[in-house]
């Protein structure tokens, strides 16, 4: 197995280097790690946030480590060059379409969320966000109309197989938890939206044993802080899941201990290519201090090795190991506590 480790920006470099620590704690045979540069750190040494040679890099490995990109310096620069193309680029290049971000909320941890603890307490979902169409990839552009006035336009689009490979990945994560799937939409607007609802409603035929509702994006982003239990996985776009999967992240309250996966294929074939990052960015303001938790990279690891090595025996190792530490009362400064970033990797590595 050949795994690309791509740090970024921030404290990327510091939170992945942990997790590069977990993984050859395991002693996996055969694991080969390449290092690679992406984002800010990239367009400094290279001119461009994805350099050939990264993309390079990606298209040999079986898998990515991903630490984060974003540096607010470079933001006057051209779209085309500013960090998050490392990220954006990755996604579209490597056909990463189906974005998993679990949200589960850690025993003992109820009380980080901005939630009441009974409530927050609830929350296991698992938001699985299209990652590869939607505006975020359509025509876009600035023009002056011709009055004067300047205009700025995205196009929104789905289709049809874009809707139903998601759709897919949806329903079959929903067979592997409880059974339930929401479909997030905004179909009483959009066409876009429309056309995804009927899609959805076609794959479902193929999933009798999985329970499908739909709800309107403005309701979901109310019944996830009212009810967020009641929640198992949520399908959706990419813009609308960019926004509830950050909502999710902060209903459970720490977002230093959330992972997530971008697959090419969610086929339950195991060995799927996929890009596994925290879903916390570059904290700009604590990069290179020693201060931020690992747990999420460390996390994103555990998920690495899940989809995309089939081993599930060593996820689950890390997984537990994440989980002792944090009964044993370590916790970075994201929870409350005031352990550092290579303790807390320590801490991790003592308890595989
Ligand atoms: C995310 C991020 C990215 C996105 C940014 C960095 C382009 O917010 O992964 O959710 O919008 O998809
Ligand atoms: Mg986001």
């Amino acid at each position: 197995m050949r795994i690309a480790v791509f740090a970024g920006d921030g404290i990327g470099p510091e939170v992945t280097e942990q997790a590069v620590r977990v993984l050859q704690a395991l002693e996996i045979n055969g694991l080969e790690l390449v290092e690679g540069d992406v984002g800010g750190a990239a367009y400094r040494k290279h001119g461009h946030p994805l350099p050939a040679q990264t993309l390079e890099i990606a298209r040999s490995a079986d898998a990515i480590l991903f630490g984060a990109v974003g540096d607010f310096s470079l933001d006057h620069l051209e779209r085309a060059l500013r960090p998050e193309q490392a990220v954006l680029g990755l996604r579209k290049e490597l056909g990463l379409f189906a974005n998993l971000r679990p949200a589960t909320v850690f025993k003992g941890l109820e009380d980080l969320s901005t939630l009441r603890p009974e409530v927050a307490g609830k929350i296991d979902l698992l938001i699985v966000r299209e990652l590869n169409g939607d505006v975020y990839f359509g025509e876009k552009g600035t023009r002056t109309l011709e009055d004067g006035r300047r205009q700025g336009w995205d196009m929104m689009s789905y289709a049809e197989d874009e809707v139903r490979r998601i759709a897919h990945a949806g329903f079959k994560a929903a067979q592997g938890r409880r059974g339930k799937l929401c479909s997030v939409d905004k179909a009483n607007v959009l066409e876009t939206s429309q056309l995804w609802r009927d899609v959805v409603i076609e794959v479902s035929a193929q999933y009798p044993d999985v329970q499908l509702t739909h709800m309107y994006v403005d309701n979901a982003a109310m019944q996830l802080v009212k009810n967020p239990g009641a929640f198992d996985v949520i399908v959706t776009g990419n813009l609308f899941g960019d926004i509830l999967s950050d909502q999710a992240s902060m209903c459970v309250g720490s977002i230093g201990l959330l992972a997530s996966a971008s697959l090419a294929e969610t086929d339950g074939a195991q060995g799927a290519f996929g890009l596994y990052e925290p879903i916390h960015g570059s904290a700009p303001d604590i990069a290179g201090k020693g201060l931020a938790n690992p747990m999420a990279t460390i996390l994103s690891a555990a998920m690495l090795l899940r989809h995309s090595c089939g081993m599930e025996a060593e996820a689950a190792r890390i997984e537990a190991a994440v989980a002792a530490a944090l009964a044993d009362g370590v916790k970075g400064g994201d929870l409350g506590g005031s352990a550092g970033t290579k303790e807390i990797g320590d801490a991790v590595i003592a308890r595989l």
